[in-house]
């Protein structure tokens, strides 16, 4: 048991973060980052590409706030904390995050201190929802995919004042994971 005690970065990086009320925010867990503080760790273990698992909560809380979701779909692939903060979460919130390696059963810490900010201007008269079959959230988070969504529904709609206010899995909805067959996503 007591090798599962593990080893902790003594000092805490910390971020910081800017989402805007009403406005889909994206921030990524990048593995390789990750894999850097680990082998900065005093005495550091022959480790490369590591499976990395990441637990994300409010400080002083054990879990995240509601409008903050997390994904990672295998440990060998980034994380994703996402979600559209409301009204009520303006202002400061600190998410701790712990980088577990399942190697080397270490653990780095960060902070992220996020300062919400409320929306200037932002008037959204309209809403459409889009369902993404072909595809699992992870890879609608990434930025360039959202861009050229938006671009590809603005030349439908001919305009360019769309933004992606939310973005959420099918699972989240009542969606099942579908059968492993090559291809299938979740949506
Ligand atoms: C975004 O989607 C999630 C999941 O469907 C929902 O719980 C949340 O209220 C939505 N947020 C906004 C700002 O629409």
């Amino acid at each position: 048991m007591l090798a599962f005690l593990t080893r902790c970065l003594a000092v805490q990086t910390s971020h910081n973060v800017y989402p805007v009320v009403g406005v889909l925010f994206v921030h990524e867990l990048n593995k390789d980052y990750f894999q850097e503080e680990f082998l900065s760790l005093p005495r550091p273990r022959i480790s490369y590409n590591d499976g990395i698992t990441f637990s994300t909560n409010l400080q002083s809380f054990p879990d995240r706030p509601g409008w903050l979701r997390y994904t990672q779909r295998t440990p060998f692939q980034n994380g994703y904390l996402y979600g559209t903060p409301t009204q009520a979460d303006v202002g400061r919130q600190v998410i701790e995050v712990n980088a577990f390696n399942r190697k080397t059963y270490e653990t780095v810490r960060q902070k992220l201190i996020f300062s919400i900010q409320e929306s200037v201007g932002l008037m959204l008269p309209y809403q459409v929802e889009f369902f993404i079959k072909n595809k699992d959230v992870e890879e609608v988070l990434l930025e360039e995919v959202q861009q050229d969504f938006q671009v590809g529904a603005e030349s439908m709609w001919n305009t360019q004042r769309l933004s992606v206010v939310n973005i959420t899995s099918a699972l989240d909805r009542g969606g099942r994971v579908p059968l492993p067959i090559e291809g299938r996503k979740e949506g």
